[in-house]
């Protein structure tokens, strides 16, 4: 071996480095965008669940709370909420009760506003929430409540 390191050299390690980093990260993204559906479970996406997607934005929801780690940390986590507040055993009728509640009040307690939805949008919202808390995000947030 020689003891120069060579022009030669240099552009060996440069091409040979990029052509694997390029390999790596066309490999990942094709295992990525393969895994994602299965992991989303976007086949239940029922009219009913976008329709609570719909109502989630027109009422910024996000503007307080958090979905799945993303969103404003004013309030608590909801992406988990349904399984958290009783899943299929109560989870929909506390969320419900809990939006219908709304101003609680409680001093010293954050607040949230009423918005005064149809029982249709409580419904919709439920069913949203409710499939938001069933994608496997593998565990995140690490905090259950954000
Ligand atoms: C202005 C801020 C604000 C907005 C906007 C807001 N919330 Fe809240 N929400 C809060 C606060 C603050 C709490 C926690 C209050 C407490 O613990 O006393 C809360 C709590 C909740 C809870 C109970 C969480 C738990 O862990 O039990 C649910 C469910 C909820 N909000 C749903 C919604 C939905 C759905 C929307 C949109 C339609 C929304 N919120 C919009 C402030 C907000």
């Amino acid at each position: 071996m020689s003891d120069k390191f060579t022009k030669a050299m240099a552009r060996n390690i440069f091409y040979g480095g990029s052509l694997f980093f390029i390999l790596l990260f066309i490999g990942l993204t094709v295992d990525t965008s393969s895994a994602l559906p299965k992991r989303d479970h976007r086949e239940n996406i029922t009219p009913q669940v976008a329709m609570g997607k719909d109502v989630w934005e027109k009422n910024d929801c996000i503007g307080c709370h958090t979905l799945l780690g993303e969103g404003a940390y004013y309030a608590p986590e909801l992406g988990n909420v349904y399984q958290r507040r009783g899943g299929d055993q109560g989870g929909g009728a506390f969320i419900k009760a809990w939006i219908k509640a709304q101003p609680s009040k409680a001093p010293g307690r954050r607040q949230m506003p009423q918005f005064n939805l149809t029982e249709e949008e409580l419904e919709a919202l439920v069913a949203f929430l409710k499939w938001t808390s069933e994608i496997n995000t593998a565990d995140w947030p690490p905090n259950i409540e954000g």
